[in-house]
This record gives structure tokens, sequence and C-alpha cells, in this order.
């Protein structure tokens, strides 16, 4: 089978080529936006043709929060426009969602059948995406994650890596919940739906097991990186602090855990436990440097 990953430089498109050596039964073929630019729909159309491409594991979104606050149209054009091109495609899609489609105002982990409501531009794109996939491509399979993190690009990890440097103090909300997920272990849950022998379509929650809040996800990342140091590198106090005492241009959910189960049991796939999965990444970040 031949695989057209999208979004490939990203940090869940560089973990899937990071770990497809270890998964051969199918063939990839790699492309971000230099190689096929996903809103242009005849493009789309023909790369997929050319390559002979069987299924599509789309990576590729506009990911900026903020950004998508003040460019909606921009970040419809990739998170919703682009997955229609792709869903017309008449070929296997799985395509990667997020928990910022549910409000975050609730406090039980979110099942896929639960009513989504975006409360950000972000979110409402990202919902839009969806239904143009499933109202095209009804056998889609789409993963919803949250809270990524891996050694590539911009993320939390690396943020607060390099902020405990320049600061002698860091201010981090507690009072909002999620599962922080290492890209390697989505990239896994990928390989496993490729993997399987069938395809099982639907809306199907990733993250990471356990939760925390962003307060805890700093103390266990600074903790843990001068424990793989031995060294007392990243020594910034973390001082806990409360959503409005935070400047957000775009409010944040307060509860994006998710609900796992129907994952697990459909493909059989025990996922890793969060703090285990940030000694990886921290360690290939420190090794790195
Ligand atoms: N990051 C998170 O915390 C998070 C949480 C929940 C869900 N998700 C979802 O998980 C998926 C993967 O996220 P990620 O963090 O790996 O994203 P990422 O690092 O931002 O990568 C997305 C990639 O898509 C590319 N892209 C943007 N517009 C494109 C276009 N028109 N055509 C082709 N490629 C385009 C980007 O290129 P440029 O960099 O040049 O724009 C980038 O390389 C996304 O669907 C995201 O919505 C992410």
């Amino acid at each position: 089978m031949n695989v057209l990953v999208t979004g490939s430089r990203g940090q869940l498109g560089t973990e899937l080529r990071r770990l497809s050596p270890l998964h051969t039964a199918h063939q990839y073929v790699w492309a971000d936006i230099d190689e096929l630019d996903l809103t242009n729909a005849a493009a789309v159309a023909d790369f997929v043709h050319r390559h002979h491409i069987d299924t599509i594991v789309n990576c590729a979104a506009f990911t900026n929060v903020d950004g998508a606050e003040q460019h909606e149209a921009d970040a419809l054009r990739v998170n919703a426009d682009a997955v229609a091109n792709l869903a017309r495609t008449g070929r296997r899609i799985i395509h990667i969602s997020t928990d910022y489609v549910f409000s975050g105002e609730d406090c039980l982990p979110y099942r896929e059948s639960d009513q989504p409501n975006p409360h950000t531009a972000y979110g409402r794109t990202k919902l839009e995406g969806e239904k143009q996939l499933l109202a095209i491509c009804p056998d889609a399979i789409i993963l919803r994650t949250a809270w990524l993190y891996s050694p590539w690009g911009k993320n939390f990890v690396k943020t607060m890596l390099s902020a405990s440097e320049q600061h002698s103090e860091l201010r981090v909300v507690y009072d909002q919940i999620g599962s922080p997920t290492y890209a390697g272990d989505l990239a896994e849950a990928v390989f496993a739906v490729l993997d399987c022998p069938t395809w099982h379509a639907g809306i199907y929650h990733f993250t990471d097991e356990g939760v925390c809040s962003w307060f805890d996800f700093t103390i266990e990342i600074l903790r843990q990186a001068n424990l793989i140091l031995g060294t007392n590198r990243y020594q910034a106090a973390v001082l806990p602090i409360r959503s409005e005492e935070y400047t957000y241009r775009t409010p944040r959910p307060h509860y994006s855990v998710l609900d796992k189960q129907k994952f697990k049991s459909t493909f059989h796939f025990s996922i890793p436990y969060w703090t285990d999965s940030l000694r990886q990444c921290l360690t290939a970040i420190l090794q790195a440097q």
C-alpha cells in the first residue's frame, strides 16, 4: 500500500518519518507544503494520482491557535477546505483532529459521541474539517488528540526548557487540565491503524495516559530534564496561577481530557503514561544539544 503523509515536516509528520523504518508493511510518500499545497485541489488530485496513493495520513494543519483567531478564513482553508480536497480524491484517509472541538467546560473525559462545541476559531475550523471529511468520505478515520509535543518545531516542552534558562520564575496555570501527548506515541497509534488488517472507520480519541495541569507538566519537565543531565541547569521557580492571571489572546479550554477506551479496545493498543514518554522526548531533546 502507498501511504501519503501530509504535513510531513510538522511534529507528528516528523515522528512518523522517524519511526517508519520500524513499520515496513507499506511504502510512504512524504509531503509538506513545499511539495504539495493542500489548498490547491487540482494539485492534490494530480499528486495522489501520480504517486499511486492508496491511503492518506493528514498531519497538515493551521495549528497556531492565536493566529487562527485573527485569520479564521486562512485557518479554514487549511483545516477544512484542504481536508475536503483530500477527501475528494476518494482514497482512504486517517485525519488528525483536536480536543479544541469541545468546549473544555466539562469535567469528565470527552467521548467520541459527545457533542462538539468549539469556543475558538481553531476549534471551529478543525470541526468543520471533520464534518467536510465525513460528508465526502464517510469511511474516514479521525484521531482527535491534545497537548502534543516532540523534539521538533514549537511546543510547550521546548518553550518551558528555554524559558527556565531565561527567567528565574515561571508563572504557569494550574486550572487547565489535559494529557500531554508525545508525538512519537501518536505516530505509533497511526501505524497501528495503518497496520490493522481491518479498516475500522470512525472517530477516535488518542492521548497519552494520565492527566495533569500545565503547572504540573512544567514541574515534571524541569525535574526530569535535571535528572537526565545530572545537573541543576533548569532552576527557575515554578509558580501556580489561575487562567485569569495570565493574558491569553485566545481563551484556552479548562478541561481537555479525552476518553481513549474506544481506540484502545479497537486497535488493542497499550498507551504509555505521559511521564514515561516525556522522559523519552526530553532525552532526545537534551542529547541533541
Ligand atoms: N500541536 C498540538 O498541540 C495539537 C493538539 C491537538 C491536535 N493537534 C493536531 O495534530 C495534527 C498535527 O499537529 P502538529 O503539531 O504535528 O502540527 P504542525 O507541527 O503545526 O505541522 C503541521 C504541518 O502542516 C503544514 N501545512 C500548513 N499548511 C499547509 C498546506 N496548505 N499544505 C500542506 N501542508 C501545510 C505546516 O507547514 P508550515 O509550518 O509551513 O505552516 C506544518 O509543517 C494537526 O492536525 C493538529 O491540528 C495538534
